[in-house]
């Protein structure tokens, strides 16, 4: 690859994406540390999260409008989605790609990079290892995700979030349940808080009670069989939990959805289908006018009447499938994509060169293909 590497962004095609990968802000932090590199970015790409193609010229880049000439032209492309095929199929040998990936759940994809001889860096394979946080793009859109869901919450309720004492009486504040306090489950419950209702959570990892209690929620427990090891992988991650132990948090869950006004969802396994928490049976347990939201819709929820990307009512209950949160917030996710996405850059770019070190686990484990090999070890352990 010769010195003046050539960074492309195209607009998003998905119907429901509103990022771009790269904001102007991005594309001046990039120049001032690589002078030598070249960045296009397609006309209007930054339009739909509020980025003019006017503040990317100003920052230091270039705008095009022949989409299949800037992929053509491409050293390394940057997108949020996995760009659509035409676009990897008409990219040079040996160019390469950092965007989202799903190679697991799309072997489709590592085949096409593989035939294309394309270098596909998926931000999903990033390790969730402490010197990789700010490159966690994860991390930031479940950090959206969360605080989308207790808004969407407290949009849809019938009734107020806050404690209200006024001349026509006392209304008592909401009560808001969090199902799965990770990344998203935790920022779920500090908005719920802000906006002023009672917060209880409940995760099968004990650890988490700590922080759900510094958020000032209360943590549910459900006396499971296992020990708190048995719960969490080594990663930090969730394990799915024996029939026994399903039944006596179902049992629980059910105690306390009945008394929710909001319950928001939000439980993962990595690599398996979404657990199912919440039953028919609960929704129509809970008062009409109540709400789920289920933030897992898109693994195929928690809660057993989620459509995905719709709100249903069940009985009087609202029950909301919404998909891809991120996208509603498009001008601060792409901010904090673009700027994982920098983090990785750092590793990725030695005067103005593309690099793979190997040796680095972060560059390693992101790598999905690389001189049409496999390469991530997370993705050759799982597929
Ligand atoms: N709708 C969207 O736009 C959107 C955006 C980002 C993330 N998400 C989804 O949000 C969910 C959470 O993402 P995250 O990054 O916070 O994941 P995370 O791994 O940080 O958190 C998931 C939590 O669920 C817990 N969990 C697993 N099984 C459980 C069970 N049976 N009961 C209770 N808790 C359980 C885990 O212990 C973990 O704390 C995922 O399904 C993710 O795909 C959706």
């Amino acid at each position: 690859m010769d010195a003046a590497t050539h960074i492309v962004i195209l607009t998003e095609t998905d119907s429901l994406e509103k990022r771009v990968a790269l904001t102007p802000e991005g594309v001046q932090a990039l120049k001032k540390e690589h002078e030598a590199i070249r960045i296009t970015v397609e006309t209007g790409a930054g339009e739909a999260s509020g980025y003019a193609d006017k503040e990317y010229v100003e920052a230091g880049a270039e705008t095009g409008e022949d989409r299949k000439a800037l992929a053509a032209s491409a050293d390394l492309l940057l997108a949020v989605n996995f760009p659509p095929d035409e676009v990897i199929r008409g990219m040079k040998k040996g160019s390469a790609v950092i965007s989202f990936m799903w190679a697991l759940q799309h072997a489709d994809r590592v085949k096409m990079l593989q035939e294309c001889n394309v270098t596909g860096v998926a931000m999903d394979t990033i390790p969730r290892i402490s010197r990789a946080q700010s490159m966690d793009a994860l991390s930031s859109m479940s950090n959206i995700a969360g605080y989308r869901a207790a808004i969407i919450g407290a949009d849809t309720l019938n009734r107020y979030m806050p404690m209200m004492m006024t001349a026509a009486g006392t209304i008592p504040p909401a009560r808001v349940l969090v199902l799965g306090a990770g990344v998203a489950g935790l920022q779920a419950i500090a908005t719920a808080k802000r906006l002023g209702a009672i917060v209880e959570a409940f995760d099968v990892r004990p650890v988490v009670k700590e922080q759900v209690e510094s958020l000032g929620a209360s943590f549910v427990e459900v006396p499971l069989e296992e020990d708190e090891g048995d719960t969490e992988t080594k990663g930090g991650y969730a394990k799915e939990l024996s029939e026994r132990n399903k039944a006596k948090q179902q049992e629980v869950v059910h105690e306390r959805v009945k008394k929710s006004d909001i319950v928001i969802t939000t439980a993962l396994i990595p690599g398996r289908p979404a657990p199912k928490l919440v039953t028919r049976a609960m929704v129509e347990d809970m008062k009409s006018g109540s709400v789920v939201v289920d933030i897992a819709a898109e693994q195929g929820g928690n809660c057993e009447l989620t459509v995905p990307g719709e709100t249903i009512s069940h009985h009087g209950v609202m029950v909301c499938g919404p998909l891809n949160l991120p996208s509603t917030l498009a001008n601060h996710a792409s901010k904090l994509y673009s700027k994982n996405i920098l983090s990785l850059l750092k590793l990725m770019l030695k005067e103005s060169t593309l690099v793979f070190p190997f040796d680095d686990e972060i560059v390693l484990n992101a790598t999905v293909t690389h001189d049409g090999e496999l390469v991530s070890p997370f993705v050759k352990e799982h597929s």
